[in-house]
């Protein structure tokens, strides 16, 4: 693999389904997992097999179909969860455990009531029992963000020796800055002994919306893995979403570094995961929102008409959206409603347009949007002779 290859691990299916509310059954679990393969994700997270008899079925029956990508199962530290996620994922081409424990002093003093010392057996002793039954064991750090760096390195060091293939360093609270994650992510990379035989995942939660930001730091410093969701859903304010990470490195060739997500189906993907969730994009969404290709002010459309470039950093075609949306509203200027009248088939002088210009402004005042079949009332109302098709 490329060391410039960022992997993506995909937790729409885990971290992402425990969106209050939007719980999904196998059957959508596997339509979701098939498509997230033909995505191009490298990890699916396909949910936690002991917590429920449901979620272990969703889990089985991924492994199944699953033809590409690594399928993962979490786990805590604990010897059955692990036991059952491996029992769940042999049918796996490419199984993972993911197993973890908390390392930050509010979870060792609250959660577990127990020591730094002990936390760090019960880690080793979990990675240990994962890797009798598979060889891909990926350890999570819980509320790693939090976690004195010291330490964490300690804790990282340990779990490499015991076994880990990938290291995971939650900022499970979205509390980090992305300074302060990139430093974190490059503490670990010069000060732990066997770093460089590992891969170091970002798994970073939105609750101060720094969720992209702070995977991007991680990944500039040196992590080759960023666990998302699409959408970004999940927990609180979600996670990391997967079509601003994959869209960032695309867009940005001086990061050096890229994915293998086929970024056409990035749209789709999105659509099909609302729709299964019930759970609505905001329009305003980056990538992959309603509003993230429509221009409605005059300005920003005559630019866009002239050369979609002039507010357009990302061809929509390249996730998938057909074309930029020209939406006609009262901030709309003429080249905005010429373009639209000559779509629908009105091909309009300069004089012409300036009259149906005043009518389309009467008309607009009175509706949010103005649309195709409007057109046609106010090339009545204007009384301007065209050659209408
Ligand atoms: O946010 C988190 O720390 C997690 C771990 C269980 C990986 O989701
Ligand atoms: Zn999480």
């Amino acid at each position: 693999m490329s060391d410039n290859k960022v992997q993506i691990f995909d937790t729409t299916l885990r971290d992402g389904e425990q969106v209050p509310g939007c719980k999904l059954n196998t059957e959508q679990k596997l339509i979701i997992a098939e498509q997230l393969d033909f995505l191009g994700v490298d990890v699916i997270e396909a949910g936690f097999p002991v917590s429920s008899p449901g979620d272990f079925a969703s889990v089985h029956e991924i492994s199944r179909i699953v033809k590409n990508a690594t399928v993962c199962g979490l786990t805590r530290a604990v010897e059955n969860d692990i036991k059952i996620a491996a029992e769940a994922l042999k049918l796996a081409k490419r199984p993972r455990i993911h197993t973890g424990i908390g390392t930050s002093d509010s979870h060792i003093k609250h959660k577990f009531n127990t020591t730094q010392e002990k936390i760090i057996e019960r880690g080793i002793a979990a990675v240990k029992y994962a890797k009798s039954f598979v060889e891909d064991v990926e350890f999570y750090a819980e509320d790693a963000g939090r976690t004195n760096n010291e330490f964490l390195a300690r804790v990282c060091e340990a779990m490499i020796k015991a076994g880990a293939t990938v290291l995971n360093i939650p900022d499970t609270t979205g509390y980090c800055l992305p300074e302060e994650y990139g430093a974190k992510i490059k503490y670990l990379k010069e000060n732990v002994t066997g770093i460089h035989n590992v891969t170091i995942s970002c798994h970073c939660h939105n609750d101060l919306g720094l969720a992209t930001a702070n995977s991007i730091a991680g990944v500039s410093n040196g992590a080759r893995q960023i666990e998302c969701t699409i959408n970004g859903i999940g927990e609180r304010a979600g996670n990391t979403a997967l079509e601003e990470v994959v869209m960032i490195m695309k867009q940005h060739p001086g990061l050096n570094l890229h994915t293998d997500i086929n970024t056409k189906l990035l749209y789709q993907t999105s659509q099909m995961v609302s729709e299964n969730m019930g759970m609505f994009v905001q329009p305003n969404k980056a990538i992959i929102g309603a509003n993230a290709f429509a221009h409605s002010s005059g300005i920003h459309q005559d630019g866009v008409i002239k050369n979609r470039e002039t507010y357009e950093i990302i061809d929509p075609i390249e996730v998938g959206v057909t074309e930029s949306a020209i939406v006609l509203t009262a901030r709309s200027g003429r080249a905005a409603l010429a373009y639209r009248a000559k779509k629908v088939g009105y091909e309009l002088t300069k004089i012409q347009l300036d009259i149906v210009y005043q009518e389309f402004l009467k008309f607009a005042d009175n509706k949010k949007e103005v649309l195709n079949d409007d057109i046609h009332i106010i090339m009545k109302n204007a009384n301007v002779k065209t050659q209408a098709n």
